[in-house]
């Protein structure tokens, strides 16, 4: 995508629906004059396609034995598909998961570590091309070796959703689709709404309407610390002050949760992971853009606070975070509501999944470059105030209390772990890319 190679930002995280992007096709030509011969046979023919047209898009209604097809280019229902389905969700004693956003960087991690100690998993995601959607369909490639089936479709959808719940009697939601990054709000501000808001909000009016009513587990983000000041972020301090639309997208989904919690009793986490990094990971953030520009031999910008203060963030290694999330799921309380009342008050709760240990930008790349064995080309710049914040630094004392999170990896180990996934994976030798599949 062109604004990764332009721009470095240290937050970004991806997902974007191609119906969002502006529409470049030429205005039409209308032409007044009428050749009758010609113009009545043209009429004619486009009559006849247009038909031809319809009844492919809309003639098989969608009944159980064949797949309904929309016009984005999902496709879902039918005997083979509901099979898939069942089987990817089924479980002997575990959680059955619904698990969406999953073939994102956290949702495909979350997933396979379910899948192995022995939850159902059934997964969802959009294929949306915010990134390269070629390593989204990599991931799947890997959840489908480990058994877990990714139904390709929107959150937004709720027949998709409530046709899922009808074939699974999900005990838990993950739920990992978002459009994530930070910049990436100033160029495309709907597709925030569409899945940080609307998809949100059709994904808990799915679950409520559920019976059983799942217990639902999602990912906020740091980001709602916004402009605060106060280190290191504790879950109690003032989330009012987002510096971007997409923070502003998580804040609502915060308050979203409570109504839903308060009036239907559905039992809601909601877990503020910060900066989370690791193999597999997602190429519109800093720690992966740098890697790709320093083997590259091309600049990149470091982003410096206005007094020359240095930029910081609290790097989080992905399989700490995994931990965070099967933490989180497996303390989750059951919800309280059916036939849209809720019978007493639900479980609520919110966690800070961070390190604990800020890194200043500089050290990140330092630790690259010593990783890659290449010196960085460095240009410094001050920051633009286009979304990012100073500093993130997250007190993790209440996820330690509730299920004993404890993060594990330092930046130096991880980032070992994410450039030897990174140089196998784009090694170009089929040999080293069997490794990067196998390591997970
Ligand atoms: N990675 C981080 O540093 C970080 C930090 C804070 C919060 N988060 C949050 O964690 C979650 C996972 O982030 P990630 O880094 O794995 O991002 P990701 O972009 O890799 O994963 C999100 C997935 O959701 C899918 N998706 C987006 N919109 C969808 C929709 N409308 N319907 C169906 N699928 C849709 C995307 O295709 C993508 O595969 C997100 O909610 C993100 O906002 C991530
Ligand atoms: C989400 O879906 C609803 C219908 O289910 C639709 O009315 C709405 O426009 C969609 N929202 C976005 C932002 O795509
Ligand atoms: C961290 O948060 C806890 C509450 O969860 C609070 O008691 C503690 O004082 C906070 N620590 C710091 C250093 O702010």
């Amino acid at each position: 995508m062109s604004q990764q190679k332009t721009v470095s930002h240290i937050d970004n995280l991806p997902s974007t629906p191609g119906k969002f992007k502006p529409d470049k096709s030429p205005p039409y030509i209308h032409r007044l004059r009428v050749h009758s011969a010609i113009s009545r046979l043209t009429l004619w023919s486009s009559l006849f396609l247009i038909f031809i047209i319809c009844f492919f898009f809309f003639s098989p209604p969608s009944s159980s034995a064949s797949p309904r097809r929309a016009l984005g280019g999902d496709s879902w229902g039918g005997h083979n598909w509901e099979k898939k389905v069942s089987r990817s969700a089924q479980t002997r004693s575990g959680l059955t998961v619904l698990v969406t956003g999953a073939a994102g960087f956290v949702g495909t991690h979350v997933s396979i570590a379910l899948k192995r100690r022995g939850d159902g998993i059934l997964g969802l995601d959009n294929f949306n091309d915010y990134y390269d959607p070629q390593l989204k369909r990599a991931r799947r490639k890997l959840l489908d070796r480990a058994g877990v089936f990714v139904v390709e479709g929107d959150i937004n959808d709720s027949e998709l959703l409530r046709k899922l719940f009808d074939v699974v009697a999900f005990t838990h939601v993950m739920h990992l689709a978002a459009q994530a990054g930070v910049r990436y709000a100033m160029q495309n501000p709907g597709s925030y709404v569409h899945s940080n808001i609307a998809g949100f909000v059709s994904l808990l009016e799915a679950c409520k309407s559920a019976t059983p009513q799942p217990a639902i587990v999602w990912a906020s983000s740091s980001s709602v610390y916004g402009l605060n000041s106060k280190i290191p972020f504790s879950e109690k301090d003032r989330t009012d002050q987002p510096a971007s639309l997409y923070a502003a997208t998580k804040k609502a989904g915060e308050e979203i949760a409570h109504t839903y919690n308060h009036i239907y009793g559905l039992s809601i986490t909601g877990l503020r992971f910060f900066t989370v990094y690791g193999p597999w990971g997602r190429p519109d953030m800093a720690y992966f853009f740098f890697t790709k520009d320093i083997l590259k031999r091309r600049a990149i910008t470091i982003y410096e606070a206005p007094d020359h203060g240095t930029i910081a963030r609290d790097f989080t290694y992905i399989d700490d975070i995994v931990k965070g999330c099967l933490g989180a799921l497996d303390t989750a309380k059951k919800s309280t509501g059916s036939g849209g009342k809720k019978k007493r008050a639900a479980q609520l709760r919110i966690f800070n999944l961070g390190n604990t240990s800020p890194v200043p930008v500089s050290e990140l790349v330092s630790i690259l470059e010593k990783l890659l064995k290449v010196k960085a080309k460095k240009k410094v710049l001050p920051m633009p105030r286009n979304g990012d914040v100073k500093f993130t630094h997250a007190n993790i004392s209440l996820a330690h209390k509730e299920f004993g999170y404890r993060p594990t990896t330092n930046l130096d180990t991880g980032l070992k772990k994410f450039v030897s996934w990174y140089q196998d994976y784009y090694s170009g030798s089929k040999k080293r890319v069997a490794r990067a599949f196998s390591n997970i």
